[in-house]
Formats: C-alpha cells, structure tokens, sequence
C-alpha cells in the first residue's frame, strides 16, 4: 500500500500506469464492500464529487468528513485521527490546510493516505491535467506547457508532473510568486519566466489558476495589484493560436482568466473537470495494488 502525498512520491512508470489505469472502463472492484475516508479541512465541488464517485465505481463506500466533524489537529490530532479513520477504512483522503498534517497521518497509519489538496501540492489535479494534456494533444512527452500566474499548489504538483513524463512546462509568474518560492530546484524541462508572453510562445497549452488561493484572502489586495498583468485574455491566447486553455477550477472570470477564453472554442475546463473522476479512480486502484 502506497501513500500518495505529492507528485514526487511516483516514478515515472508510477504515474503512466496510473494513466492508463484512468482510461480503462473495466477496472475490477477492488474496494468492494470497503471504505473511503475523504476529510476535508477546505471546500470542494470537484474533488469532493470526482473522489465519491471514484470510489463508488471501484464498488467502495465514501464517507465524506466536513471540516468541523473530525477537527483534524483541534478536536483530536492529525495522527489520531487517522488512527481511528484506519480502523474503518482502507484508504484516508485529505485536503488539508497545512502539508505537515498528511505527513503526520501517513507516518501514523499503515492505512495509505491520499492528499486531496494541501497548501504545497494538488497531487489528483495534476494527474488529471495531464490525461487531459494527452487526450488534447495525443501525447505528453514533448508537449509545451505555458502556467500563467500564482506558482501554488497546482502549478508546483504540474511541474513535477510535467518533468516526469517529459513535458515542457515555461511558467511566468510576478516577482515573489515563482516556483522559486515553493521549491529548491526547478524539475527538468521547467522553466521559471516573468514575462506571460514569452511563456505562451509556441504553446500546446495555457494553463492558469486564481490568485487568490484558499485561505490566502488576507493577501487579496497585495495579490490582485502583483497579477494585474498575468491575466489569460484574448490577446495572450491569439499569441498561441494552436493552443487549449486549461484551468482547474474554481476560476474568478475579469481575474486571471477573461470569460471569453474559459468560455470559448479552445477552453477544455469541463473535460479538464470530468477527468478529475477518471484519474482519481485510477490513483485509487493503482494505491490499492501496491
Ligand atoms: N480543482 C479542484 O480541486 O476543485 P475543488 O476545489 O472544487 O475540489
Ligand atoms: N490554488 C487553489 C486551487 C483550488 C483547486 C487553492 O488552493 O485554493
């Protein structure tokens, strides 16, 4: 049984196979008659929805846990809680607000423990961008990669995804909100720019997220003015005539995306979505067969 805390925690092999585990419609059931703990310390629609869903499919039961319920590291400690979580379940999900909480679950329990968000890495979406990435353009190797904006979460857990199955991933970002930030070296194939233009160049794909992230309200106004200028518009995407726009979703329209891009003919947001289903109940099967 495998933890599944950030991209990094897969080889290469790892995540190709959890892709092809993604596409097939005939997985068997291996989670029947079992359960599903998904806690979640942060609102959710798709990851909530695709993860039920996942497990469903796989013949499981989810048991979806809000915020105040469990009081992961208030009402009991992260580690007891996944202590107790482990005596029903074969598998604990989390989305949580500080990284160091999913360590101290995985650390604590045999059970494996999937991160279904964390402030450092969105592990579940970048496999979902990246069965989104092959079936847009046929192949990941060699694809181009343009992330516009705030370089979180989702952009860190796509680097590390796009250096392992060798897509090229040009992310711009305003000074102080680069990947730099979030990690000591840049993966291979990455590369950290400031200028959203020459990010775009020759792009496959553009990709963007908020610039407000979960729990950052505090920075709204320092960021609004710093990402003023890292909006995906019209005139950034006819830089790249040849690419899809991808977003993960929730998005703010006037903010880091104008709504004729989201929703126009070269956005595929909604199939980006639907393959959040897909691959979690790839990651799901390929935790259950470690
Ligand atoms: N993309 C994503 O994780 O969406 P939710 O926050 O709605 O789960
Ligand atoms: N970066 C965003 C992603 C939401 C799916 C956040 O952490 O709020």
């Amino acid at each position: 049984m495998r933890d599944l805390l950030k991209i990094a925690d897969l080889t290469a092999e790892d995540l190709a196979e959890i892709l092809i585990l993604s596409e097939r419609g005939d997985l068997a059931r291996p989670l029947e008659g079992r359960g599903v703990a998904l806690v979640f310390q942060k609102p959710s629609a798709r990851t909530r929805n695709s993860m039920e869903m996942a497990v469903v499919q796989l013949g499981g039961h989810p048991i979806y846990i809000q915020k105040d319920e469990v009081g992961l590291g208030t009402r009991e400690t992260a580690e007891d809680v996944a202590r107790t979580l482990a005596c029903y379940h074969s598998i604990i999900a989390a989305r949580v607000t500080d990284h160091r909480d999913l360590d101290l679950m995985a650390a604590a329990t045999e059970t494996p423990v999937l991160n279904m968000l964390s402030d450092t890495d969105h592990p579940l979406q970048a496999l979902a961008d990246l069965l989104t990435v092959k079936q847009l353009v046929g192949r990941i190797d060699g694809v181009r990669i343009a992330y516009v904006g705030d370089a979180n979460n989702v952009c860190r857990s796509l680097a590390e995804a796009s250096a392992l199955a060798g897509a090229e991933l040009v992310v711009a970002s305003p000074q102080g909100y680069g990947l730099e930030t979030v990690m000591d070296a840049l993966p291979d194939g990455v590369r950290q720019v400031a200028d959203p233009a020459e990010a775009v160049r020759g792009a496959d794909i553009v990709y963007t997220d908020v610039w407000v992230s979960m729990g950052q309200d505090a920075e709204t106004e320092a960021r609004m003015s710093a990402f003023s200028g890292y909006r995906v518009d019209a005139a950034l995407m006819a830089a790249c005539p040849e690419a899809w726009f991808l977003h993960c979703l929730p998005a703010r329209r006037g903010e880091e995306v104008a709504a004729q891009v989201i929703d126009g003919p070269r956005s595929a947001v909604w199939r980006q979505a639907e393959n959040r289903m897909h691959t979690a109940r790839g990651a799901l099967a390929w935790m259950l067969s470690r």
